[in-house]
């Protein structure tokens, strides 16, 4: 039977988001309705708001979650009601391209629940990132179900879901970072931060943090970083040549998404150097680089989708490590809230207060 329970809507371009009343249908064949314990407040949900995503409204928020699977439709395998799971938006089909070669991380056909949450006059919601994790219950892929340790608080364990996979896997998947490097991160919020965390567990000699914000810089020292310069006083590139011997840094993640930004990425880092994209630009946004520049300077310059993460590879790796103590997740959780307050997390958000809101149920 259908169940009904409360979910948070962006019901139109720019419009307050609100609780309502939604109805989760039973799974249906390869799909799994989930018991949501955690999800946090991730940019994209207010990028949703905005319209800045696409026009499909009305949306059910929330995509950074973890909780406990309720039940599963017809053919589930993979995962089995009662299992503790972190929701993921890379369910790998395993026949595209990309996964037929074996580089399943960068899956281009991922799968979502085929049947659609609604609200209760039979109105059909869009799902943020095919997840839809602002409610109490939702239906989802199988696929996008990844089981991890469940002594692990579903509040840290959700985070994985979105931005800190995304910072950790900036640095170790895309990145490459290996022992010795030095790793400058441009951009401190969660992202940054994560990938600040991402670069010293893969055992970075050097992390220098880069922001405008002395309190982003202060958060991302106690995260693992090195050496911290705030861009709005001093000039990264040549701060962060200094702090390298005068070469730059082998790998430079930037984790803004502005073309500035990204220019400062492109010199701050050593002849054949990687630069990693992280921070998402806006579609108005233009990069000019000279190309004599680009040739010249060698190296990689690569764009994280999600860090390229591989769901069923790194998140029990990373929760296990996070309960061995050698990574610190919590420490991205500023303040756990309840469904009510998405409207005010954003506004806290937009403020650079947080580094996350997390909703918990
Ligand atoms: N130079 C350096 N740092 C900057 C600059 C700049 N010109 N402009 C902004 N920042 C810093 C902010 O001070 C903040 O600490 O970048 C950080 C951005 O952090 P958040 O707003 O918390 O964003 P986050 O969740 O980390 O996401 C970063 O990745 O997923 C994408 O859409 C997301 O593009 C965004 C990026
Ligand atoms: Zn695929
Ligand atoms: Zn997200």
């Amino acid at each position: 039977m259908a169940q009904q329970v409360q979910g948070v809507i962006a019901p139109g371009r720019n419009e307050p988001v609100r609780v309502e009343t939604i109805v989760v249908p039973d799974p249906g064949p390869g799909e799994a309705v989930v018991t949501v314990q955690a999800c946090g407040v991730c940019h994209t949900d207010l990028h949703y708001k905005q319209g800045g995503i696409n026009d499909e409204f009305p949306f059910l928020l929330g995509h950074e979650a973890a909780g406990v699977v309720e039940s599963v439709g017809d053919g589930v395998t993979e995962v089995a009601p009662g299992d503790f799971v972190i929701l993921n938006w890379r369910a790998v089909c395993g026949n595209c391209r990309a996964c037929l070669r074996g580089r399943p991380q960068y899956c281009f056909d991922t799968h979502n629940a085929r049947q659609r949450m609604t609200l209760t006059d039979g109105t059909e919601l869009s799902p943020a990132l095919g997840i839809g994790a602002f409610a109490e219950k939702t239906l989802v892929a199988a696929g996008q179900c990844t089981k991890v340790d469940p002594a692990v608080a579903p509040a840290v364990a959700g985070l994985l879901g979105c931005g800190v996979m995304a910072g950790i896997g900036a640095a170790i998947n895309t990145g490459q970072v290996g022992r010795g490097d030095s790793v400058a991160v441009i951009g401190c919020g969660g992202v940054g931060d994560a990938a600040v965390v991402g670069a010293r567990l893969a055992g970075a000699a050097r992390i220098i943090a880069v922001d405008i914000d002395d309190r982003k810089l202060e958060t991302a020292k106690s995260m693992g970083a090195t050496h911290t310069v705030n861009s709005r006083s001093t000039d990264p590139v040549e701060a962060i040549r200094e702090l390298t011997g005068g070469f730059g840094a082998d790998v430079v993640i930037e984790a803004v998404g502005r073309p500035e930004t990204y220019r400062q990425a492109f010199y701050a880092r050593d002849l054949a150097g990687t630069v990693v994209l992280v921070g998402v630009p806006t579609p108005e946004m233009k990069l000019e680089l000279p190309l004599l520049d680009v040739f010249g300077r060698g190296g990689a310059l690569k764009s994280s989708w999600y860090g390229d993460c591989l769901p069923s590879r790194d998140f029990p790796m990373l929760v296990d490590l996070h309960q061995q103590g050698r990574i610190d997740l919590a420490a991205f959780v500023t303040e756990t809230i309840g469904l009510g307050d998405v409207e005010a997390a954003f506004d806290r958000m937009h403020q650079g207060d947080v580094l996350r809101s997390v909703v918990v149920f």
